[in-house]
């Protein structure tokens, strides 16, 4: 447990809480933020919870210029009972660590982030909220702050924990969206950064989703960075596709982030007797399996959206539907089930909520 100890700070300016009709993804943030800084010094230090509020960060600090930065997202739920629910949140702080390594970031003692984490949602859960499909989204992030124009990673940086109440992430929630596959752009390489979750990724991922939404896409699927043949991701999510009985994902490479939704929907599918495999895939072998009437589903994997489906796939002038462009059964089962066991309302057989 907590070998540090945490200060708390609370706000005398309470914000009036708006209604769950009203929420979006990511606009609004609730009444307090946890803060810890790390100084080669001190390691990491200053554990705090404190009102919401701008940050003062030097304009030389390392990350505007560099972009050594690092962040997670993971949700927060009421159960039934009233009582704040996290979904696996051992997992996104391993991850966290993960992303820190590959991004020369110091380790962050886990268990105590954890401990904090749950200080803070239990101080914020009248922010949680109740309506269905909605909930408490949590973005921990690490900036490096030194204040240092030269190339290498940074002596200072600081570790934030905000929280915002969201609705749905796509706007079509549940329903199909259309994608295109992206032939010119990539997202990441092999020896890249693309397995961590750092700002860059996503910034590289932003030309090519301007261009989809111009022609009327909601997002784009990966190829890979190299011979642009291997699917790997689709728009922020990690991919999957029911092709004949066996449902498959792309394997893990190096390129692809190692989702926990994508993580949770294979536990999910193997528990229900499916065949699930993490293999290389083709764009061509996906299209020739179309062509014989074998992919059935298509659909995407992510903390934010949860499930979203595949409607249609565009690669070039080829057009593939799945399921009629309609929601199909798998992606429904894993999207009702993870809901489910996030809420506290059904049978958690992996104790994944804590
Ligand atoms: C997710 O699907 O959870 C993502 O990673 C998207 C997020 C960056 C908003």
């Amino acid at each position: 447990m907590a070998e540090q100890s945490l200060s708390v700070f609370k706000t005398t300016s309470y914000q009036e809480k708006p209604n769950d009709h009203e929420l979006s993804f990511g606009r609004t943030f609730t009444d307090h933020m946890f803060l810890m800084d790390y100084s080669e010094e001190s390691g990491w230090h200053d554990a705090r919870i404190t009102p919401y509020q701008p940050l003062q960060v030097d304009p030389a600090a390392m990350v505007f210029h560099y972009g050594q930065s690092v962040f997670e997202g993971l949700k927060a739920y009421l159960s039934p009972e009233g009582e704040p629910l996290l979904f696996r949140p051992q997992k996104n702080l391993q991850r966290l660590n993960q992303s820190n390594e590959r991004l020369c970031i110091p380790q962050i003692d886990e268990d105590f982030l954890l401990y904090a984490l749950k200080q803070l949602i239990q101080i914020e859960k009248d922010w949680i909220p109740t309506s269905e499909g909605m909930s408490l989204y949590i973005r921990p992030t690490v900036i490096s702050t030194q204040p240092f124009l030269g190339v290498a990673p940074s002596t200072n940086y600081t570790l934030m924990i905000i929280l915002s109440p969201v609705g749905a992430y796509y706007k079509e929630g549940i329903n199909p969206v259309k994608i295109a596959v992206e032939n010119d752009y990539v997202r990441a390489v092999r020896g890249g950064t693309g397995e961590a979750k750092t700002g860059g990724n996503y910034a590289a991922s932003l030309k090519a989703q301007e261009v989809a939404a111009q022609d009327g896409y909601a997002q784009v699927l990966w190829l890979d960075g190299v011979e642009k043949r291997y699917i790997e991701e689709v728009g922020s999510m990690n991919v999957f596709f029911k092709i004949g009985d066996e449902v498959v994902t792309p394997q893990l490479n190096g390129s692809i982030l190692n989702g926990i939704t994508r993580d949770s929907a294979m536990a999910l599918l193997r528990h229900w007797g499916y065949h699930v495999t993490e293999r290389v895939i083709t764009i061509d072998e996906l299209y020739t399996e179309y062509e014989k009437g074998n992919v059935l589903e298509a659909f995407g994997t992510g903390t934010a959206a949860a499930i979203s489906p595949i409607g249609q796939l565009d690669w070039g002038h080829k057009e593939m539907v799945f399921n009629n462009g309609e929601t199909g059964h798998l992606a429904k089962n894993l999207y009702d089930t993870l809901m489910g066991i996030q809420y506290g309302k059904i049978d958690d057989p992996f104790d994944w909520v804590i």
